[in-house]
């Protein structure tokens, strides 16, 4: 049987498949959930300073190709994801810590008390399209490596970036810049299209009511676009810089794509949502099935192997 284990700066994970950080990721019951599953990683939801309620529901929707969601960071505070790790640890796979600052000032108290706790690997989003107010960093090139600058020398942990998704290629070039000034060990690769705006046509209302209607889309819509960004990271980043892949993994095929433009793993998130906990060991089943009928000894092996036309 092919092998979907994979390591990710130097951290061993039993399965190159698991959630993306929002999903049912808040509470510790919700984490022991995904400990307990065949998720091969438990990652915490993106956490703030101070504990957020979030944004007003309705703040997700089910579409019929994904999800629309603008949940607006609702999560604990920081200090709980600092302690869950000690719980989440009976469940023998990495814990990865995911967080957003409200300023760039919060950025390193965060990454510092993460660098303290017993995560194994930190996400630092720089993506989230729904608070009201903030952009989204991924976006401004300068404030992005700012950021990254004060985060520089905080620990030995890894540190990833979590990326919006880019649609031109000097963007790309801009920011695979910015990463290569800094101690990056991988990326998550991407976070949802934001500010897309769906309309129930009946109703004639937006089918969420944040920032009237306008939220991150995910699911099927957002492969094609998650794929050319990690192709596109993959070719300029090389092996200096790991990539998690996110963004409309339902199948193993989905997988294997994101494997093939480039990823070491990938995460789950809109199927994890309408799924639940089985969709991890279903779609592990299914990318073991897809590389040993391929002729790969593992994902790894497969990794970037995209053909050209
Ligand atoms: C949210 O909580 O609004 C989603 C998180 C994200 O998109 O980074």
């Amino acid at each position: 049987m092919a092998s979907t284990q994979v390591t990710i700066a130097g951290i061993h994970f039993p399965s190159c498949v698991f959630n993306a950080s929002g999903p049912r990721d808040v509470t510790l019951p919700e984490l022991r959930e995904i400990g307990a599953s065949g998720s091969g990683a438990i990652v915490m939801k993106s956490c703030t300073p101070e504990p957020r309620d979030g944004n007003e529901e309705p703040r997700y929707a089910d579409l019929p190709l994904g999800s629309i969601n603008s949940m607006g960071l609702p999560n604990l505070g920081y200090t709980q994801y600092c302690e869950f790790p000690k719980d989440l640890a009976e469940y023998g796979k990495p814990v990865i810590a995911s967080l957003a600052g409200m300023q760039p000032s919060d950025f390193p108290v965060l990454v510092e008390a993460f660098q303290k706790s017993d995560v194994d690997l930190i996400e630092v989003n720089l993506s989230c399209p729904n608070v009201k107010g903030k952009p989204q960093i991924g976006y401004d090139f300068e404030a992005s490596d700012a950021i990254l600058s004060l985060l520089d020398g905080l620990g030995d942990k890894p540190l990833g970036v979590k990326l919006p998704p880019y649609f031109d290629f000097v963007h790309f070039e801009s920011m695979a810049a910015v990463l290569k000034k800094h101690k990056i060990a991988f990326i998550t690769c991407v976070n949802s299209i934001g500010n897309a705006l769906v309309i129930d046509a009946e109703t004639e209302r937006p089918v969420i009511r944040p920032k009237g209607g306008f939220g991150g889309l995910g699911g099927q819509y957002l492969k094609p676009t998650a794929l050319a960004n990690v192709r596109k990271f993959h070719e300029l980043l090389g092996d200096r810089v790991q990539i998690i892949g996110v963004g409309g993994v339902y199948t193993g095929t989905d997988a294997f794509e994101f494997v093939l433009a480039g990823a070491d793993a990938v995460q789950v998130g809109t199927a994890f949502m309408q799924e639940g906990l089985g969709c991890f060991a279903r779609i592990d089943q299914e990318l073991q099935a897809i590389l040993d009928r391929k002729g790969y000894a593992s994902a790894a092996d497969a990794k970037g192997k995209l053909k050209a036309l």
